[in-house]
């Protein structure tokens, strides 16, 4: 497919800032004078819905085979529908977690990696992928007192951060620190992608 946007992908724990982040970077873009546009997975499209019913909001997990389906299925179906068309017309598509979601999460549960890239295949590769971290004891206070989805609890986040480390390790994810103050992680977020866009 001929393209002529960028999709910048931004990864995290739960809480860890990512949407947030994401909006921020989005509206900064848009100051700049570029067409960005905010887009989540899993998606608002029927698929998306549906995960965050029976995959997310629910007491026991579903087998983690069919987690890493359904947000395969629910990506492609995004990419289809939202994202090569903004694509193509130029757009900046700021996606709230990408494919590096299912290989974290996922990967964490104890599926192959392997196979969860190869049926993410047909998702078009991001043009960057930047990931927020932040320590686990942070994410486990900005969770007390909430309702939790299946994955927001400790040892699901450890193994999950574990992963996002090594995705960084293998130069795949651009790591920034997110413990510090929103405005100090937004200028750094902003800085990589502008340096990405060719802009100092
Ligand atoms: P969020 O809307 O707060 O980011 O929550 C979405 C949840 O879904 C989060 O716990 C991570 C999980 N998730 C996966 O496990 N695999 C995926 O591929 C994606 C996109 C999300």
């Amino acid at each position: 497919m001929k393209r002529s946007g960028l999709l910048i992908c931004i990864e995290g724990l739960d809480k860890s800032g990512k949407t947030t982040q994401s909006l921020l970077l989005v509206d900064a873009l848009k100051s700049r004078g570029f067409e960005a546009v905010y887009t989540t997975e899993p998606s608002t499209g029927e698929i998306g819905r549906f995960i965050q019913r029976y995959v997310l909001r629910r007491k026991q997990r579903v087998p983690a085979s069919v987690e890493a389906l359904l947000f395969a299925a629910d990506r492609i179906d995004h990419v289809e529908r939202e994202i090569k068309p903004m694509l193509k017309d130029g757009k900046i598509v700021v996606s709230d977690r990408y494919v590096y979601s299912s290989i974290a999460y996922q990967g964490a549960a104890g599926l192959d990696i392997e196979w969860i890239k190869e049926i993410n295949k047909m998702a078009l590769k991001p043009d960057l992928a930047i990931y927020i971290d932040v320590p686990i004891e942070v994410i486990m206070r900005r969770l007390k007192g909430r309702e939790r989805t299946v994955m927001e609890y400790p040892d699901i986040q450890m193994k999950v951060r574990d992963i996002y480390i090594s995705l960084v390790n293998e130069g795949k994810l651009t790591l920034v620190d997110g413990n510090r103050p929103i405005k100090k992680v937004s200028s750094q977020i902003q800085r990589i992608v502008l340096e990405r866009l060719g802009i100092k």
